[in-house]
């Protein structure tokens, strides 16, 4: 039933930055390889052999949601819309991480599954947050001590979580009669169309698309009835989700939705065939336009320590000897190195000088909000290089 269609080869935790490149640290590396494959029945696209969630979701956990200023915005308007929508007395979110979701409601109301310890700690002076795995058992645990939930929210979380099974189950039993699950995770289509790989790495156990998600949940008592298509991400899909006899009426721009993913064929193996071809030309292309800059004395460097930039170095044979080093405004990711790469990252403030030629951009999902920020850079004649939609350099 599963065809692999894409091999993104040996690949590191995206998230397991390192604090050193000694011996040590080298050898406790955790390496696993990135296949890609697509279930024929059901449409599903996922990684082939997925990483123990234990080893990824651990106290060290780098990603703050609430570090970038269009995600901040993102959350607080679906917060607003949500609540306008649904009217929700009690809301649950599925990996809260730092809060910026659910900060935006009355702290009474809200609970927080988030297993990242160091995440949770966090929230913890906010409202009620449990530090553990979303599961059935948790499921149980929740329904007895606060009831049935209303609107349960997820962003970027059930697409990392392998168990679906377990995952729908336990969202089933809480859900009340009425009641909305409402997920956001990257749109396949969007992955497709953009030629973004790089949406493949360790977290990203799914890549869904709306055909997928309808034929899964069906499993479970549950059906799609609404989507939105989302900018954050480089292009998400909102999945709306209510029990089979739940109240919520299919909505005109669901089927449209679904006609235009038939209508790319998302359910035929060839387009995933293909994707696969463009992508190993676009890991042609980028390695060859680095090298020639580099041969011309170019001094490259990358924005942004992402995930998706880890997939993408690891994959086109990017490593310190191409890239000078990374920019990030994280603070917990200044001073560390890149996984699998170990390209050393510093903060934009350090690293933006005026000795940089080129920024790969490793965060090519913000680039509106990164050319705002770098129009000096831009104007004395800098350059963001890109894979996405294909392989270019980009003077504005
Ligand atoms: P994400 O795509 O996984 O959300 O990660 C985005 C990363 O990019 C995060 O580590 C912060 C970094 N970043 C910058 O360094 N500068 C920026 O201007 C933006 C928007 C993000």
């Amino acid at each position: 039933m599963n065809k692999v269609f894409l091999n993104l080869g040996r690949q590191p935790l995206a998230n397991s930055f390192l604090k050193n490149v000694g011996k040590n640290a080298l050898q406790n590396e955790i390496f696993y390889n990135l296949k890609i494959c697509f279930n024929i029945k059901n449409y599903l696209v996922s990684i082939v052999k997925p990483v123990n969630p234990k080893k990824q979701y651990t106290d060290k956990y780098a990603h703050r949601a609430s570090e970038s200023r269009t995600m901040r915005s993102a959350f607080k308007k679906v917060a607003k819309k949500l609540f306008k929508r649904f009217k929700p007395k009690k809301i649950m979110e599925i990996g809260s991480n730092d809060g910026v979701f659910l900060k935006n409601f009355d702290k009474k109301s809200v609970v927080a599954v988030e297993p990242c310890k160091n995440l949770a700690r966090l929230t913890k002076k906010l409202f009620e947050t449990y530090a553990e795995f979303w599961n059935l058992k948790l499921a149980k645990k929740l329904l007895k001590k606060k009831g049935e939930i209303d609107l349960i929210f997820s962003a970027n979380t059930i697409s990392h979580i392998p168990n679906l099974k377990e995952t729908f189950k336990g969202i089933y039993n809480i859900l009340s009669r009425d009641g909305v699950l409402v997920i956001e995770d990257p749109s396949l289509l969007k992955v497709l169309q953009n030629n973004s790989y790089d949406q493949f790495y360790d977290e990203h156990v799914y890549v869904f698309s709306s055909i997928s998600v309808n034929n899964i949940i069906q499993e479970y008592g549950l059906r799609l009835f609404d989507i939105e298509h989302l900018s954050t991400h480089g292009g998400s899909n909102r999945y709306f989700i209510c029990k089979k006899n739940g109240k919520h009426k299919k909505s005109l721009r669901l089927k449209k939705a679904i006609k235009n993913e038939k209508s790319y064929k998302l359910h035929k193996i060839q387009s995933y065939l293909k994707f696969s071809k463009r992508v190993n030309s676009s890991r042609k292309n980028l390695f060859n336009l680095i090298k020639r800059l580099k041969k011309n004395n170019k001094k490259i460097i990358s924005y942004g320590a992402t995930y998706k930039s880890t997939t993408v170095f690891n994959y086109c044979g990017l490593n310190s000897k191409l890239i000078d080093y990374v920019t990030d405004t994280t603070l917990n990711k200044q001073g560390k190195y890149t996984p699998g790469t170990h390209i050393k990252i510093i903060s934009p403030e350090l690293g933006m000088n005026n000795t940089v030629d080129y920024a790969f951009l490793g965060a090519w999902n913000f680039k509106k909000e990164i050319f705002k920020k770098e129009k000096n850079f831009l104007k004395r004649g800098g350059k963001f290089i890109t894979h996405v939609p294909k392989v270019m350099a980009l003077s504005k």
